[in-house]
């Protein structure tokens, strides 16, 4: 008996712990430092190398659209549209919004679906895909075989004639050097309480609490790696909705989820969600203050939020803290 009496204080007391602060998730902070593959190890010369082949249009099909095109380093590494264009040309669109390149070294998924787990087996897609650079992999190999420059460096840094292989990892050693971090809401976290005005501060507290954000966007790199639908309509009545995730799982309950994404220096990256739906971050947060949009299978964490104006103003504060230091990428000669 006194047993049951001591078990039932436990489960009671827990869940008044649970209910007073609700369930955790991984608090926001600073980043920790980027995750390095084993089998694809930094090296300045392979990091030079990723970088003239991200700038290289040579990779495409006409030649004419390097990542750069799409993954701009004065746009956030994305393009300012709604979609992307590409194909032959530069018509073609995917449907979906440009993601930024910043930070994706640490994705535990590629793409707005999560198809590609890493970023060597993301590079290869763009390439081949008929709406972004139309290429066809053992012609691009061909292409850049050519070119001796390119040759000398596979040899150098991977030992080998170029691959498939080597352009990819090349390319995401480079991308592993695209990091939003050292912002105002990292400074304030080290200690300086200088770095965020008060609005941003109120803005990290709704955030965390009122506004709900944290549920999703988690972690040192405001994301919990998962895929949600809020509801977002369609943009084209006539066009079959985006199914997002569940192309991937075949999984129901994912049919309109997307990936979670990163929140660093979100305001250089409009427009936003995964179609370029808007424009402002105002309008995203106005969406969210609604609970999000109509679909009914929206993600059951999408509520009302009842913000005032000001706390809609404190959280556009917030995220605007969350913008990295410069990374000053400019294109590099190529050979
Ligand atoms: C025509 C425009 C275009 C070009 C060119 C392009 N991308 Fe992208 N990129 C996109 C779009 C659009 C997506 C999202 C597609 C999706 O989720 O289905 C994307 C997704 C990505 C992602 C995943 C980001 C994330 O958070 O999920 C990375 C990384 C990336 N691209 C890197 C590259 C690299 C490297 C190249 C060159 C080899 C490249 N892109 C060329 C438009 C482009
Ligand atoms: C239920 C999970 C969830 C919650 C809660 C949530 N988000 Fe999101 N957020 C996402 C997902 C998923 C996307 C991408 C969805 C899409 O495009 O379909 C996204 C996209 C965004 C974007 C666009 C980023 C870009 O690069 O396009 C911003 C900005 C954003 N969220 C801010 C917030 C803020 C501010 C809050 C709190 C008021 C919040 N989110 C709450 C999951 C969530």
């Amino acid at each position: 008996m006194r047993y049951i009496m001591i078990f039932i204080a436990i489960i009671a007391s827990s869940l008044v712990a649970f209910s007073l602060f609700g369930p955790k998730f991984p608090p926001i902070g600073p980043l920790t430092p980027v995750p390095i593959p084993a089998d694809n190890p930094q090296t300045q010369a392979k990091i030079d190398f990723g970088k003239q082949l991200y700038f290289d249009p040579r990779l495409s099909g006409n030649n004419k659209i390097s990542c750069a095109t799409c993954h701009l380093p004065s746009l956030g590494f994305s393009n300012g549209q709604p979609f992307a264009k590409g194909g032959p040309d530069l018509t073609d669109e995917g449907g979906r919004n440009t993601p930024t390149v910043y930070n994706t070294a640490y994705n535990k998924f590629q793409f707005w679906d999560g198809r590609a787990a890493t970023l060597e087996e993301q590079a290869l897609g763009p390439v081949q895909n008929p709406v972004e650079m139309h290429e066809d992999l053992n012609k691009l190999v061909a292409e850049l075989s050519a070119i001796p420059e390119y040759v000398r460096q596979s040899k150098e840094i991977f030992g080998t004639e170029i691959t498939s292989e080597v352009i990819a990892k090349a390319i995401a050693a480079f991308e592993r050097t695209i990091i939003s971090t050292n912002c105002s809401f990292d400074k304030y976290m080290k200690g300086d309480k200088t770095a965020m005005s008060e609005s941003a501060i109120r803005g990290m507290k709704l955030f965390n609490k009122k506004a709900r954000c944290i549920v999703c966007h988690n972690g040192p790199n405001f994301t919990d790696d998962k895929f949600h639908n809020l509801g977002l309509p369609s943009l084209d009545p006539n066009k079959p909705p985006d199914v997002g995730r569940y192309a991937v799982t075949k999984n129901e309950a994912d049919m309109g989820a997307f990936k979670t994404p990163t929140l660093r220096s979100v305001v250089e990256t409009a427009p936003y969600l995964r179609n370029g739906f808007m424009r402002t971050l105002m309008e995203v947060i106005e969406f969210y203050d609604q609970g999000g949009g109509r679909d009914p299978n929206k993600d059951k964490e999408m509520k009302r939020l009842n913000l005032t104006q000001q706390e809609k103003q404190d959280l556009e504060e917030f995220m605007k803290a969350l913008t990295g230091e410069p990374l000053n990428i400019t294109p590099p000669a190529l050979p």
